[in-house]
């Protein structure tokens, strides 16, 4: 690894930055003196937060705010062509926003078409655009993408939702093996899969048991400067041995032949809740 990828020469690009994670990650770079792209929907929290950079940096030229819709088709394209000509290279790529539309069985397919669009289709476009821009530059750089243990355990109530994380956990798992069989990549450009446990973000009250976004933040940092590539985030609930276990579980649904998602199915929950917590 050729240099620690937060630094005050490197440059960050966050969508979905107005609000919770994505927010604490701007804000963390920018005091660190990165310079800071920001992307979300246009409105008054990307409005808050262009002020709040203009605060932390000291130079107002090292920050831009991309008011873009990621679920239409060329935002990806659109927002590459302004930040490469506006901040330069890019370092670190954390492609976060999130749709929650419709996620449940009674949302149409409109709606999961549109939620795709933004959770896979947009983290897809961005880091193909991206990625041979990185390799070339030859600098440190990562692209990370933010996934779920929804993506990964599979619990019920939320199809959409799950099935576009399970997406972008197998695109970024398929990213960081060709980016490390790419002979024009010396490890200088890695990828990461972000896992955020129960995190209090949005509009939400902070209850117990959650984490800041800050928390999801430091523990990110370190994680990527440690060179992990699977960055499954604890909780003040769930503990990451909890995490490996509930992980082992669902796989074990298909080497053990049991139903799917069984630590939901009434036959198995009493030994599933005694395996898991
Ligand atoms: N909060 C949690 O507990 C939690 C848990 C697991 C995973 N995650 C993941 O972490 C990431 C951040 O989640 P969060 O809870 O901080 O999100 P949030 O809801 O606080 O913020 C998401 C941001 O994405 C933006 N966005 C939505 N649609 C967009 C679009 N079409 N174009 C541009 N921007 C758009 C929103 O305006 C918002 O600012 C997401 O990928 C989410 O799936 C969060």
């Amino acid at each position: 690894m050729t240099s620690p990828l937060f630094n005050q020469h490197n440059a960050a690009l966050i969508t979905g930055a107005a609000m919770g994670i994505g927010r604490a990650t701007a804000l963390a770079c920018a005091r660190i003196g990165m310079r800071i792209a920001a992307v979300d929907l246009p409105g008054p929290d990307l409005d808050a937060l262009e002020k709040e950079l203009d605060s932390v940096t000291d130079n107002p030229a090292h920050t831009l705010c991309i008011a873009a819709d990621l679920s239409e088709q060329g935002s990806a394209a659109h927002i590459f062509s302004r930040v490469t000509d506006q901040l330069g290279s890019v370092n670190l790529l954390m492609n976060n926003a999130v749709s929650r539309e419709g996620r449940t069985f009674d949302g149409t397919t409109d709606q999961w078409r549109r939620l795709f669009d933004v959770n896979l289709w947009a983290v897809v476009e961005a880091s193909r655009l991206f990625m041979p821009e990185m390799i070339k530059n030859g600098q440190r750089a990562a692209i990370v993408n933010v996934g779920s243990k929804q993506g990964i355990t599979n619990p019920p109530g939320t199809p959409a939702y799950n099935m576009s994380k399970a997406a972008v956990k197998s695109f970024t798992e398929q990213l960081e093996h060709e980016l490390r069989s790419n002979e024009q990549n010396h490890g200088q450009v890695t990828s990461h899969l972000l896992v955020p446990g129960w995190t209090t973000t949005g509009k939400n009250e902070h209850k117990q048991g959650a984490w800041l976004p800050e928390q999801v933040v430091d523990y990110m940092m370190q994680a990527i400067d440690r060179g992990s590539f699977y960055i499954v985030c604890p909780d003040d609930e769930v503990s990451s041995d909890m995490d490996n276990r509930r992980i082992i579980w669902g796989a074990e649904d298909i080497t053990k032949d049991r139903p799917p998602l069984s630590r939901w199915h009434a036959g198995f929950r009493e030994a599933a809740d005694k395996a898991c917590s």
